[in-house]
């Protein structure tokens, strides 16, 4: 089976990894209305690609499978990640970003928080800017929870609401054979916390004994992601990724991986699946 990306997309091109929580521990409601998280951070080599031309404006063209599903307008993450870059730096420059929409859109596999922080890196690039990494990282939270962790695209630990990243080891997860399976529903992240009981199940420890705790309250939205998880029977860990509804088996081997691929394939033609490798 021919895995769909490699890493890195060109010079003037960036790869929007698809982010994968290996484990999602809610552990509380904070004033704002957001959730305090531990999770742990993962990504495949598979994602969206983006790509930079010349323009004296900023514009956006969106292509792929799931262009349909987006927006190209001012509410676009990779518009909004581009704007706010260039007002921070005070660039006067314009870019065309070309967005080839190859991950399903409201996933869990962090769709626009990733595109938005392939935005900031290529663009960083691109205008030849110089900007702090901390300032960096400020403004990716800005654009979302997620988008901190997505600017590395490597193992790294979360808590808050998900932005306040430590290290995290990838030993043993780079090169991890991974199959992403999603069975076309799409999902709103706040609605799925919005059901999340409020009972916090404890801290997360070794991420393979976790879990992720929006799993219940995705299932009550999207019972089907029930039979998503049983399909990824040959995984050594198959768990949901952040709302949901895409789960994510990790495998010993490829032919494993591929093998729980091409049962999906036959008996689910309707479900999108991806064949990768973690970061
Ligand atoms: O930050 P972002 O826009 O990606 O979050 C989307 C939604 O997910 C938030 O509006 C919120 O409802 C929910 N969320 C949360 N707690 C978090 C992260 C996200 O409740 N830690």
């Amino acid at each position: 089976m021919v895995e769909l990306s490699r890493p890195g997309g060109g010079s003037n091109a960036e790869i929007a990894r698809a982010k994968i929580n290996l484990a999602l521990h809610v552990r509380g409601r904070m004033a704002d209305g957001y959730h305090r998280l531990e999770t742990i951070f993962a990504f495949a080599e598979f994602g969206d690609r983006l790509e930079a031309q010349s323009s004296t404006d900023i514009e956006l063209e969106l292509r792929g499978p799931f262009a349909g599903d987006l927006d190209a307008g001012p509410d676009n993450l990779v518009r909004k990640a581009a704007e706010l870059l260039r007002t921070h730096s005070g660039t006067l420059a314009g870019v065309k970003l070309i967005l080839d929409k190859r991950v399903p859109v409201a996933a869990g596999l962090g769709g626009g928080s990733a595109d938005a922080a392939a935005a900031l890196r290529l663009l960083v690039r691109w205008w030849k800017l110089e900007v702090e990494a901390g300032a960096l990282a400020r403004i990716a939270a800005d654009l979302g929870a997620d988008v901190p962790a997505c600017l590395d695209g490597r193992p790294t630990r979360g808590e808050g609401r998900g932005d306040a990243l430590s290290p995290f080891p990838s030993e043993g997860l780079t090169g991890k054979p991974v199959l992403l399976v999603n069975p076309g529903v799409a999902l709103t992240t706040s609605e799925v916390f919005a059901r999340w009981d409020g009972i916090d199940r404890g801290p997360l420890g070794d991420w393979r004994a976790g879990r992720n705790d929006l799993t219940l309250p995705a299932i009550q939205c999207v019972p089907m992601i029930e039979t998503v998880l049983d399909s990824l029977g040959r995984a050594e860990i198959a768990r949901m990724s952040g709302s949901g509804a895409s789960c994510f088996g990790l495998y010993a081997t490829i032919a494993d991986r591929d093998a729980d691929a091409m049962d999906i394939g036959n008996a689910r033609p309707g479900w999108w699946t991806a064949v990768s490798r973690l970061a």
